[in-house]
């Protein structure tokens, strides 16, 4: 089903399915989810600090955050912020992961 979904082109559509389709998805395994708490406080701590208080980046706290749409936040993790420094990370996370890191930032990153 996700394979059908990626070749939709418009920018539009695949923001619309990419919030439909992360609602309902499984978590990323436990080893996965490691790796990804690891690439969260290293790669978006470079710019996000690495207390994700804010840097380059605006800060990611659950403060921070608590008022954005999660749509928003996830697409901008996925597809990046043309004109900022935001990078994309479509090439890296699939739609399942994104979801995850933004109900990860929203409520706390666990203690290491
Ligand atoms: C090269 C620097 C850089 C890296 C690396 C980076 N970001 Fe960002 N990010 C930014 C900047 C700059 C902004 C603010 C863009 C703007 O001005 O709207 C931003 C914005 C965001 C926002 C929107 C925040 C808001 O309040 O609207 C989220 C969410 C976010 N980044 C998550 C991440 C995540 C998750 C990662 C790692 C997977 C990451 N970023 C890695 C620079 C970076």
């Amino acid at each position: 089903m996700l394979a059908l979904m990626k070749p939709f082109p418009p920018a539009a559509c695949a923001l619309l399915l990419l919030s439909v389709v992360t609602t309902g998805l499984a978590e990323p395994s436990p080893s996965r989810q490691r790796e990804l708490l690891h690439l969260v406080r290293q790669d978006c701590g470079s710019c996000h600090g690495m207390r994700l208080t804010g840097g380059l980046g605006l800060p990611l706290t659950p403060d921070a955050l608590r008022d954005k749409p999660v749509e928003g936040l996830e697409a901008t993790v996925y597809y990046g912020r043309p004109g900022t420094a935001m990078p994309p990370w479509k090439s890296i996370l699939n739609e399942t992961e994104v979801h995850w890191i933004v109900q990860k930032l929203m409520t706390g990153l666990p203690n290491e």
